[in-house]
C-alpha cells in the first residue's frame, strides 16, 4: 500500500489491470435498469423475454433441485450435461464427443480458457473488426496485441487478414472468430473462408477461436459447413459454446470444445477460477436436454427472430430511408446500421444519451471495435423486442437523428 492524497493507503494494483478494458455492451444492462422511463432496448444481446423456457425450468427445478446438485460438481462438468448434450450435438453441425468438452461458465469463460492457455503478453491475436468487444477485451486482458481484420457480408476478409499479417512482419497465436451471424455484423463466414482460414491456421500454427453462440438460429439461407465438419478433431480449432442465447443467459452454462489433449489443462484452469460451473443449473439444462425440449424451442424461436429481423429491416427503411444502410442477418440476434447520406456526420458515441432520453438504446459502432473505428455506425438488437416495439424504437431513433443532424435542441 501507498499513501494516497487523503493521507490513507490505496491499493497498488498489478500492472495486468492496466489491461482489464471493461465492457460497455455489459455496462448497458446496470445502465437501462437504472432507467426509470420506457426504452425500446436494441442494446443487450437478449433473447425475447417470451423465449425463455421458464414454465419447464420451473417445473424440471422441483424435480432435479436435490443434495447433490447443491453441492460442488466436477470441474469439467456434471456426467448427466456431458452425456446429455454429446448425444443432442450429435444432430447438429457441433458433433462432438465428451473427451473433447468441458463445461463452462457461459461463453465468455470459454473465451477466457482459450486466452489463457494459448496467448502470452504481446502475442498477436486476430480479431474481426467490427468484433464482439468482450471477446478482444479477454484477448488483452492477457497481454495480447489485436490486428482487426476487416468483414463483410461473407465473414472476415482472408485478403485483408493475409496482407494485414504480412504488414505486421510476425504470425498471429490466435484468430478469433465468430463464424455464424457475426456480433455485431450478422455476417456468416463463407465455406470458401472457412477453408482458407484452415489453411493458413496450420502454416501460421495459430489456434482459431470458433465462438459460436448463434449457430443454431439460422432462420434464412442454408448452413454452411461448420469448423469441425470441414476438418474434423482439428487440434487446431477451439470451440466456444453457450446456452446463453438458445435457452437463457442467466443460466451461464456454456461449453468448450476443444482437442483431448487440453482437457487437463483445461481442467486445471478452470479449477483456480471458479472449480466448478453452478451445479444446479448443469443438472436443469441435462433434465431439459432430456426430456427433449430444445429442438422444439428452437423451432419455434426460428421464425419469432425472422420476423423481428424483417419488422427491424422495414422499420429501418420506413423511418430512415436512404439515410442508412444494415446488414441482413440469415440468423442470430444483431444488424449493424452504417448511417450515410443527411447521417453520415453523426458520432453514434453523440447520439446514444440522446436516444435513450428519447426511449432508445443500442450498442455505438466505436464500442464494437478496440481502436475504436465505426464512428457512423451502431448494432441493434432485433431480437428482444415484438415486431411493434421495434418499429416505435426505430420510429423514436430516426426522430433523434433527425434533431441531431438539424443542430436543434435534443431533449
Ligand atoms: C459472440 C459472443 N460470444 C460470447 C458471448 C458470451 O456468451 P455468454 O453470455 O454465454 O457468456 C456472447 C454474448 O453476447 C456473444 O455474442
Amino acid at each position: 500500500m501507498t499513501a494516497g492524497s487523503t493521507g490513507r493507503s490505496v491499493p497498488r494494483l498489478a500492472a495486468r489491470a492496466a489491461d482489464l478494458v471493461g465492457s460497455i455492451i455489459d455496462s448497458s444492462t446496470s445502465l437501462l435498469a437504472a432507467q426509470t422511463h420506457d426504452i425500446v432496448q436494441f442494446a443487450m444481446g437478449s433473447p425475447a423475454d417470451e423465449a425463455l423456457p421458464v414454465a419447464q425450468f420451473r417445473e424440471i427445478t422441483a424435480d432435479t433441485l436435490d443434495g447433490a446438485a447443491l453441492s460442488y460438481g466436477s470441474s469439467e462438468g456434471e456426467a448427466p450435461l456431458l452425456y446429455r448434450l454429446e448425444s443432442y450435438l450429435a444432430g447438429t453441425p457441433d458433433r462432438t464427443s465428451q473427451d473433447r468438452m468441458v463445461i463452462t461458465s457461459g461463453g465468455m469463460q470459454g473465451l477466457d480458457l482459450a486466452n489463457k492457455l494459448f496467448v502470452d503478453p504481446g502475442d498477436l491475436v486476430v480479431v474481426e473488426s467490427p468484433t464482439y468487444t468482450n471477446g478482444s477485451a479477454t484477448a488483452l486482458a492477457y497481454g495480447a496485441q489485436l490486428l482487426e481484420v476487416p468483414i463483410d457480408e461473407d465473414g472476415m476478409r482472408i485478403d485483408d487478414l493475409v496482407d494485414l499479417v504480412a504488414r505486421e512482419g510476425r504470425l498471429p497465436k490466435a484468430i478469433y472468430t465468430i463464424p455464424n451471424f457475426q456480433n455485431p455484423y450478422g455476417a456468416t463466414l463463407s465455406r470458401e473462408r472457412r477453408e482458407e482460414l484452415l489453411r493458413l491456421a496450420h502454416r501460421w500454427g495459430s489456434i482459431i477461436i470458433d465462438d459460436d453462440p448463434y449457430g443454431l438460429l439460422r432462420f434464412a439461407g442454408s448452413d454452411v459447413p461448420s469448423f469441425g465438419q470441414l476438418s474434423p478433431g482439428d487440434p487446431l480449432v477451439f470451440g466456444v459454446r453457450t446456452f446463453s442465447k438458445i435457452l437463457a443467459p442467466g443460466l451461464r452454462v456454456g461449453w468448450v470444445d476443444a482437442d483431448p489433449s487440453l482437457r487437463q489443462v483445461l481442467i486445471n484452469a478452470k479449477q483456480v477460477m471458479d472449480t466448478c460451473t453452478n451445479v444446479p443449473h448443469q443438472y436443469l439444462v441435462a433434465e431439459y436436454l432430456a426430456r427433449g425440449g430444445l429442438d422444439a424451442h428452437l423451432a419455434r424461436l426460428r421464425p419469432l427472430y425472422r420476423d423481428r429481423r424483417d419488422a427491424m429491416l422495414d422499420a429501418i427503411e420506413r423511418h430512415l430511408g436512404d439515410a442508412a444502410t444494415a446488414t441482413r442477418p440469415e440468423g442470430g440476434f444483431f444488424l449493424w446500421v452504417t448511417l450515410q447520406g443527411r447521417f453520415a456526420g453523426i458520432d453514434t458515441r453523440e447520439l446514444f444519451e440522446p436516444a435513450l432520453a428519447d426511449g432508445v438504446a443500442f450498442i455505438p459502432g466505436p464500442a464494437l471495435s478496440p481502436s475504436e473505428r465505426f464512428t457512423n455506425a451502431l448494432r441493434l438488437c432485433f431480437a428482444s423486442s415484438t415486431p411493434e416495439r421495434i418499429d416505435e424504437g426505430i420510429r423514436r431513433l430516426a426522430g433523434t437523428l433527425e434533431r441531431l443532424s438539424s443542430g436543434s435542441p435534443v431533449g
